[in-house]
């Protein structure tokens, strides 16, 4: 990933990323207390804004926190972020967003009562992270591992360590990304949403606890309805997932990519998929289509 764009937004004000402080006291820092979420942003407008938006507050309500900024809010901050951070001939790139709320600092460290203190809200830039060549066309290799991370996979947390060591594997073994069993059931990846497909059917375990009801997923279904491809929700065995002709991951930063060799063994013909082609020309066309439309 490229390094972020210079201008952040910090508790109400845009500064410096570099200039940035905030408390160690942070239940963010302390707890890993506080929830994130990260949107493209094509040509300048946001990519499924509400979708995320709506993730974000639910997200928050699960662990007990009220959205600190109004709908109307949030679109200002996104609105000024790109904004400040546009390149110099001015034109609008394409990037990504990354916000972060957290339950903010009280003086001292208590594991409850959940202090009402002032949030912490943060928020920075970064360009549209291209990837290792060749992987986002001719597909890229994972590997599978136990999924260790905790019971709500559902909130998008802070929490990520277990994400960032399982993540790891996969960088060991020189691959993109790690995919995730859980009693012998496919469940999600590192940071991606998993789909299959066998027999022409494209297939992701139903939404649960169990994993991150991905945006990205959302536009994969939408699109998939367009371009003739028979979807459903429903578990995967991990005998499933092994033989199964593709394996492709949805993610806000991947949109649809295509896994080629999974723990070494090629997936289907280990060249990526006519599912994969279909899903990601459409993918392509749907951003073409809401391109400069409202947000
Ligand atoms: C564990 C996990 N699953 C799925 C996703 C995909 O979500 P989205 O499509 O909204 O980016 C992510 C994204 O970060 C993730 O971290």
């Amino acid at each position: 990933m490229g390094e972020p764009l210079p201008i952040c937004y910090l508790n109400g004000e845009y500064l410096p990323l570099r200039d940035a402080r905030i408390s160690p006291l942070d239940r963010g820092f302390l707890y890993a207390d506080g929830c994130y979420e990260v949107t493209p942003v094509f040509d300048g407008r946001p990519f499924r804004f509400q979708q995320h938006h709506d993730r974000l507050t639910r997200s928050l309500k699960e662990i007990r926190m009220a959205d600190p900024l109004t709908h109307d809010q949030w679109r200002a901050l996104y609105r000024e972020l790109i904004a400040r951070n546009r390149s110099n001939d001015g034109k609008p790139a394409d990037l990504y967003i990354y916000v972060q709320v957290t339950r903010g600092a009280e003086f001292g460290r208590n594991h409850a009562p959940l202090p009402d203190v002032p949030r912490t809200v943060f928020a920075f830039a970064a360009p549209w992270p291209d990837g290792r060549q060749g992987w986002r066309e001719n597909g890229l290799p994972a590997v599978t591992a136990q999924d260790t991370r905790w019971a709500r996979c559902d909130i998008k947390s802070v929490s990520l360590l277990a994400n960032v060591l399982l993540r790891q594997l996969a960088v060991d073994e020189g691959a993109s990304e790690c995919i995730l069993l859980r009693d012998g059931q496919l469940t999600d990846s590192s940071a991606s949403s998993v789909h299959v497909v066998i027999g022409g059917e494209l297939r992701t375990p139903p939404y649960s606890w169990k994993l991150l009801p991905g945006t990205t997923r959302g536009v994969i279904e939408e699109v998939a309805d367009k371009a003739g491809v028979k979807w459903r929700s429903v578990p995967v065995s991990e005998v499933e997932l092994r033989g199964a002709d593709e394996i492709l991951l949805g993610a806000a930063t991947r949109e649809v990519q295509a896994v080629t060799s999974l723990d070494g063994r090629p997936v289907g013909t280990g060249k990526p998929g006519p599912v994969w082609r279909k899903l990601s020309d459409a993918f392509q066309a749907y951003k073409q289509e809401v391109a400069g439309t409202p947000w």
